[in-house]
């Protein structure tokens, strides 16, 4: 099931005008929870979004790539602590993925928008847009937004030849 899934998953960035029912949003919020973490000290922390009004902010987070959360269903916003575990973008970047997936199950589109380490402008992070926004306190920082909704767009999947398979090595870097 997880094969076929990850087959045919391309980012979608187009949702119909259509909500997320209830129980698919409580099965993402199981999701994310069981995501695997570092030794388990679960950094993370996720904001569900889908005021509409908010969602056309977050949408406006960065100069590019995040214009398409204002026409997103919903958007979790993953933060975590970094005092609570170093690897802490590893731990909301497992999450985000199994986020993804989940949705795809789901029947959703999903897209990721990066929000660690980009600019709102030049005067303000992303992250620092974003904080104030939502009112997340001072001590956790944003990693990335996942945007979700039903598609409004098909994409073919990734074609099996266009693998690169010339990034695979066995046993030593080079060795086919
Ligand atoms: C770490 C990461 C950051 C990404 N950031 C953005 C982003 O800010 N905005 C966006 O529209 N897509 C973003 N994406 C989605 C990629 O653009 C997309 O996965 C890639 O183009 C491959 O397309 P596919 O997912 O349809 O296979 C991001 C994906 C990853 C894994």
């Amino acid at each position: 099931m997880v094969l076929s899934l990850l087959r045919k998953r391309r980012s979608i960035r187009k949702y119909q005008p259509r909500p997320i029912e209830k129980e698919k949003i409580e099965t993402l919020m199981e999701v994310l929870l069981r995501s695997p973490s570092s030794r388990s000290l679960n950094p993370w922390q996720f904001i569900f979004v889908s005021d509409p009004a908010l969602l056309a902010k977050l949408g406006k987070s960065k100069k590019h790539g995040a214009s398409f959360l204002k026409n997103a269903a919903l958007a979790v916003v993953l933060c975590a602590d970094p005092q609570q575990c170093d690897v802490w973008v590893e731990d909301c970047s497992v999450a985000a993925t199994l986020l993804q997936l989940a949705a795809e199950e789901m029947g959703l589109g999903s897209c990721w928008v990066q929000i660690r380490l980009r600019r709102h402008d030049e005067a303000q992070s992303a992250e620092a847009f974003i904080k104030d926004l939502l009112q997340i306190p001072d001590h956790l920082a944003v990693a990335s937004i996942v945007g979700l909704g039903y598609p409004n767009e098909v994409k073919t999947p990734h074609a099996a030849e266009k693998l690169q398979y010339e990034k695979i090595f066995s046993n030593i870097y080079g060795n086919r």
